[in-house]
This record gives structure tokens, C-alpha cells and sequence, in this order.
């Protein structure tokens, strides 16, 4: 296992579409070990492969107590949503920033294992949050992208100073 390197805002490489997995091998699951690890160490609840520059379709999560359910995502893709949430968000490609982000209440997702295996979950509170947040990266979205523009831009000047 390994810690990776975790990409920060402003990097361009957070905007790139990751590409579906189509090969369940070793380098897959040592990928969501690496990624896991990369996550506990941080520490974070999740975590999308875009964020530590590979760019395909897997997402890790954890947001147990105990830090001892760990959810590996491979394709996932969300087949429903129901309600609204708001809920204060932060994100390891965006250090030290926090803000509100209104996501759905409930989704349904579909999603493969690091075997291949198909299966579907059902998710509310922190754990819908945290699925459609990793989901985003996926797809070059970050949280920020959720704000209004002022709201953004603010965001923005606050880690532009705390990085200098
Ligand atoms: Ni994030």
C-alpha cells in the first residue's frame, strides 16, 4: 500500500472526465487499497480516483465511526434521487474550505466491485452526500462549482491567500 499524492485546487487535472473500468486486475484493487489509505491518512470520508490524477471511475468512502466500512465504488452511476439536503462540505482537492452545498436527500446507486460484481445501494444523509461529492470528481466537478458565483469567488480569494 501506498499514500498518493492528493491534487489541490487551482490544478486543471480535477477538471478531466475519468473513463469507465473495463479491466478488474490486481492494479485495480491495488489502486482502491492505495486510494483507501490515501483517504484514512488524510483524513477524509472519501475519495475519487481524479483527485489523486488517475482518471477512471473509481471512488472510495468511508464515513463510519470507526473508520472500518470502507465502500469501493467502480462505474458508479446514481439511478435515482429523492429530497433535498444541505450539508457543510469540504473536500482534500480543496483544503481548508467549507461551504454549504444543497445535494438530493436520498439516491440510489448502481455500482460494480473491484471484482466486477454488481450491486446497488441506497444511501441518505452523510453517506448521499459524500456519494454524489466523489461522483462529481468523476465527471471535474468540485463542491465549489455548487456555489453561487459570488459565494465561488469568495471560496476561491480564501484559498488563494491560505496558499500563499
Ligand atoms: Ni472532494
Amino acid at each position: 500500500m501506498a499514500i498518493l499524492d492528493i491534487l489541490t485546487l487551482p490544478d486543471k487535472r480535477l477538471k478531466t472526465i475519468a473513463e469507465p473500468v473495463t479491466v478488474f486486475d490486481g492494479e485495480l484493487k491495488k489502486l482502491t487499497s492505495d486510494m483507501l489509505e490515501t483517504m484514512y491518512d488524510a483524513p477524509g470520508v472519501g475519495l475519487a480516483a481524479t483527485q489523486v490524477n488517475v482518471h477512471k471511475q473509481v471512488v472510495v468512502i468511508d464515513v463510519s465511526e470507526e473508520k472500518d466500512q470502507p465502500l469501493c465504488l467502480i462505474n458508479p452511476k446514481i439511478i435515482s434521487k429523492e429530497g433535498v439536503q444541505t450539508y457543510e462540505e469540504g473536500c482534500l482537492s480543496v483544503p481548508n474550505i467549507y461551504a454549504k452545498v444543497k445535494r438530493a436527500g436520498k439516491v440510489e446507486i448502481e455500482a460494480q466491485d473491484v471484482n466486477g460484481e454488481k450491486f446497488c445501494i441506497e444511501a441518505e444523509e452523510l453517506l448521499a452526500v459524500c456519494i454524489q461529492h466523489e461522483l462529481d470528481h468523476l465527471k471535474g466537478i468540485v463542491f465549489l462549482d455548487h456555489l453561487s458565483p459570488l459565494k465561488r469567488k469568495m471560496a476561491l480569494k480564501k484559498l488563494e491567500k491560505a496558499e500563499e
